[in-house]
């Protein structure tokens, strides 16, 4: 940054934000979630999901004649939306979807959890820490962002399926609550989104970039810091006739708010798992684990191995029955979608490499040694105590089990006591 911008002290004027391609797709999407969440509510009439008030249904299945052209509408109207997303797609592919944008616009960096973090403590009047300064988009926004780019693509797949039949009744079933789910999500977003960009009066200038195009200079400076200063930057360059820098080979940042190079912050993670723990509830009616998962995966080896010994073992015939999949079970599904996870994330962060996690003092034989001791004793542990760090604190937690708390002090006194006399191993 040269030193001629941070001398640039009264920002006049005005900064082009948005191409008008994109504010035309904006308040096209704006109205067609008007229109789609007004008749959407109006098609939900059975008595036990009916959340609109009753007369506001009726008034908007009269303003159409019938349920059915209600539907026709809806379906039109959803058809549209996705025809208008898919050409902006293919055309646009590479001007809205490219990396440079997606890290600009979309990406969380260090300062955004920051701006998140402070924010939130200001409100709670527990912080006077001045917020770090933002990019194009403010970390708010940017989450908002996240959430839309995941949660349409959900929306588009389910109507689609919905309108046309596609599948079995349970593939039309599940697409009806995904459908509902998901489109709940993006409206609690939208409420603090409509609310920010057209009440709040700190806002205002924003909510006339999204008509104009334009922003001025001072509120992108006082707002928008990273960025303006971006912007001037490359004025300057312009001025004197030198060519834009090339974009730096990506930062170690994200690609999207996933692709994170540094760990997430401890305490996001745990909000992430916490908001997984409840979506499994919802979704799959229980809660996550782990050891569980591993001794179906054992059950099943030994099914194979001595299958009468398993059917006959009062522990093991738990899992192993005639005519009973032994690995029909969630949580088999679940520790393969948590490899995968690990893996996609690795790989995404440039993580991905062959090597052992050991302390300088001993060696990786001794290392491996140790991890499979240690995870040998925890599993018997934890078929001991009925449950693991995730099936039993986690879960059962979640659910005030008095189990889970005696469990997790459990684990935190065995920790301490453990760590004292094997922290040479790590040191
Ligand atoms: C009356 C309704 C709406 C208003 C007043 C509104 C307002 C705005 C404004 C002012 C911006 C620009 C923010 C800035 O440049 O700093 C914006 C951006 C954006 N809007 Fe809306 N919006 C509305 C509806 C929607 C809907 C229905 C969606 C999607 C479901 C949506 C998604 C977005 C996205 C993804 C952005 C880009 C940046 C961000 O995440 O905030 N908006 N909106």
């Amino acid at each position: 940054m040269s030193s001629a911008v941070q001398m640039h002290s009264t920002p006049t004027g005005m900064i082009k934000k948005h191409h008008v391609a994109i504010i035309l797709l904006h308040w096209f999407n704006a109205i067609t979630w008007l229109l789609e969440l007004t008749t959407g509510a109006a098609l939900i009439q059975s008595e036990h999901f009916r959340f609109a008030p009753l007369w506001f249904v009726t008034m908007i299945t009269e303003v159409f004649g019938s349920r059915a052209n209600l539907l026709r509408f809806h379906i039109a109207a959803g058809l549209t939306w996705i025809t208008v997303f898919a050409v902006y797609g293919i055309f646009g592919w590479q001007t809205y979807f490219h990396q440079e944008v997606l890290e600009r616009e979309v990406a969380l960096d260090r300062d955004d959890f920051n701006w998140l973090r402070i924010r939130l403590l200001r409100i709670l009047g527990r912080s006077n820490e001045p917020l770090p300064p933002q990019g194009i988009y403010n970390a708010g926004q940017k989450m908002f962002a996240v959430m839309v780019y995941i949660m349409f693509p959900i929306i588009m797949v389910t109507g689609l399926i919905m309108a046309f039949h596609w599948g079995s009744m349970t593939v039309v079933g599940w697409a009806v609550v995904i459908h509902f789910a998901t489109v709940a999500v993006v409206v609690s977003g939208l409420m603090v989104h409509v609310y920010m960009g057209a009440v709040f009066p700190e806002e205002k200038p924003a909510f006339f970039s999204m008509i104009t195009g334009m922003v001025p200079e001072e509120f992108a400076y006082k707002h928008h810091h990273k960025w303006w200063k971006e912007v001037k930057m490359l004025e300057e360059l312009h001025a004197a006739g030198q060519p834009e820098p090339r974009p730096a080979p990506a930062p170690s940042r994200l690609l999207t708010a996933l692709r994170m190079k540094e760990y997430w912050p401890g305490y996001w993670a745990g909000l992430g798992l916490g908001l997984t723990l409840l979506a499994t509830f919802l979704i799959v009616g229980q809660g996550l684990g782990a050891s569980g998962g591993f001794t179906r995966y054992l059950a099943f080896i030994l099914s194979l191995v001595a299958p009468g010994y398993a059917s006959a073992h009062p522990y093991w015939s738990n899992y192993v029955q005639p005519g009973q999949p032994v690995l029909m079970d969630f949580l088999v599904f679940e520790l393969i979608g948590v490899a995968l996870g690990g893996l996609l994330s690795g790989w995404l962060a440039g993580r991905l490499k062959w090597t052992t996690d050991k302390g300088p003092r001993i060696s990786p034989k001794t290392r491996w040694m140790l991890a499979f001791l240690g995870g040998a004793i925890s599993g018997v542990g934890a078929r001991m105590a009925r449950g693991c760090t995730s099936g039993l604190a986690l879960s059962g937690g979640s659910v005030l089990s008095a189990g889970a708390f005696v469990f997790m002090l459990a684990v935190f006194a065995a920790g301490f006591v453990g760590a004292f006399f094997l922290r040479r191993i790590w040191l």
